[in-house]
């Protein structure tokens, strides 16, 4: 029969170097907040049940632990910040009701990889009471260090408890504890506070078990893995390593990346194979690219679906609600908001499309904007299939301009247009031969009067 585990998220820090308003793990990386990557990776790795210790912000902390996750989150309460120990204790009752494993995890480490927590509940399953997750740190300084004896972990000692010889092991503690479910409620009960923090440290466990001769191990994982973020340049570095791995994962299901290192993706973005993407493009949430699909230099991308062979950019936006079909162009300095536009349509410049619906094969020429606001409420725009809008036109919404219509550039388009009609809305030319070289006279003239004076 499989395992059954339970993930204890610690998420109750008051976080008082990020200097925020929020809690910490709020914060986002790839555009999704620090605790719902912790959470995301738990559920990856098969837990049954996530236990949420949280202190401040507590609905909005549980509503991103648990969105979109098909794994329960029951948020538990702590009030007062006594040490990791104390706050494991808080999901006592969920505890209890009864799992093989439970695991530990710090809801501010986001880049933990869920392949690690299989890995302990593997070590668990091999007969370890209490596997900890430890790193090889560039600097040890503030971690508590794993003291091991005979391939087995015989402490974890903090790093204010340390002795020197102590002190100078470099295998840390990376935070994630893996333990027995059914003897967790009595170890984590016979932790004290006696110490230099006067805090229940959760570490205090492995001394502990090994006292009612259990088994303790420590297995090991990169230290990028377990990078914590308490303050706002932390949350920078987390956001690069993040970065990096999501670029390198697009890069090896197909995706081109001239230079990747400017290219910012988001947690649910979704590249297609043979995608190119120019240097610094951004990918806000909900942005999907159809393979094939080039999206040219200095693009932003937010909510957006891309089809298959379209080109986007060089200097695009699109915003939420955008609907490209295939082929479809849109080129330097063009929005797009909330309007499908159909195969092969082409907006190739200088445009605003908002509210709108344009058929397949339409031009929208130069310098066209959808007028969707009358500074009160949204109006649709709809354009036919194969429509040809002439350069620097207004269609003023709510407005349909029919299948293969033609608008004469420069108009203002208030009226709809039927299908094959051609609407031109400007004020028509007048041509009077000569008079330009008339005036031209004139104001010479004038201005010899002047000098003379
Ligand atoms: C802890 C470990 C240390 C390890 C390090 C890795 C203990 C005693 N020490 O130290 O061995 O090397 O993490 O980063 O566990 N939290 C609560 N409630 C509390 C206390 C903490 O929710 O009462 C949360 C914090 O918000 C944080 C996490 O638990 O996310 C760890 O707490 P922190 O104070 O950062 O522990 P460290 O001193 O860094
Ligand atoms: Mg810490």
């Amino acid at each position: 029969m499989a395992r059954t585990c339970l993930a204890v998220v610690l998420a109750a820090g008051d976080a008082t170097r990020m200097k925020s308003s929020k809690s910490k793990v709020l914060h986002t990386v790839g555009n999704l907040p620090l605790i719902a990557h912790v959470t995301r990776a738990a559920a990856t790795a098969g837990v049954n049940k996530v236990a949420l210790v949280v202190g401040r912000d507590a609905d909005l902390v549980t509503e991103a632990a648990s969105a979109g996750l098909d794994v329960p989150v029951s948020p538990v309460l702590q009030t007062e910040r006594k040490g990791t120990g104390h706050a494991v204790l808080m999901a006592r009752d969920i505890i209890t009701e009864g799992f093989d494993d439970v695991v530990v995890l710090y809801g501010d480490a986001p880049l933990i990889n869920p392949e690690s927590l299989v890995a302990a509940t593997a070590e668990r399953a091999k007969g370890a009471d209490v596997v900890v997750l430890g790193f090889r740190a560039a600097d040890p300084t503030g971690y508590g260090r794993l003291l091991e004896r005979d391939g087995e972990l015989v402490a974890i000692r903090e790093h204010k408890e340390a002795s020197i010889e102590e002190l100078a092991v470099d295998f840390c503690n990376g935070g994630i504890i893996t333990f027995s479910g059914s003897k967790a409620v009595g170890l984590l009960e016979a932790i004290g506070n006696d110490n230099a923090k006067g805090e229940f440290y959760l570490t205090d466990i492995v001394e502990i078990a090994r006292s009612h001769g259990l088994k303790c191990i420590a297995i090991e994982a990169p230290e990028e893995d377990m990078m914590g973020c308490n303050t706002r340049a932390e949350l920078a570095e987390i956001e690069q390593v993040w970065q990096t791995r999501a670029r390198h994962g697009a890069m090896l299901s197909g995706v081109s990346m001239i230079d990747p290192s400017s290219v910012f993706l988001s947690h649910d973005t979704v590249l297609e194979s043979d995608v190119k993407i120019e240097p610094n493009v951004w990918f806000g949430p909900g942005v999907k690219v159809g393979s094939g699909a080039v999206i040219h230099a200095f693009s932003h991308l937010e909510g957006a679906d891309v089809g298959a062979n379209a080109t986007i950019g060089p200097f695009a936006r699109l915003r939420p609600g955008t609907e490209l079909a295939e082929k479809v162009k849109v080129g330097n300095f063009c929005e797009i908001k909330k309007a499908k536009v159909g195969a092969g349509a082409k907006v190739n410049h200088l445009s605003y499309v908002g509210d709108a619906v344009v058929g397949a094969g339409a031009n929208i020429g130069a310098g066209t904007i959808t007028c969707n606001y009358d500074g009160q409420n949204k109006h649709l725009t709809e354009i036919g299939a194969g429509a040809f809008i002439g350069s620097n036109s207004s269609l003023v919404a709510p407005v349909k301009i029919g299948d293969g219509a033609y608008v004469g550039s420069g108009s203002v388009v208030t009226m709809d247009v039927p299908d094959d009609a051609l609407a031109i809305a400007r004020v028509r030319q007048e041509t009077k031969p000569g008079r330009a070289r008339r005036l031209r006279e004139k104001i010479a003239a004038i201005k010899a009067l002047k000098k003379k004076m």
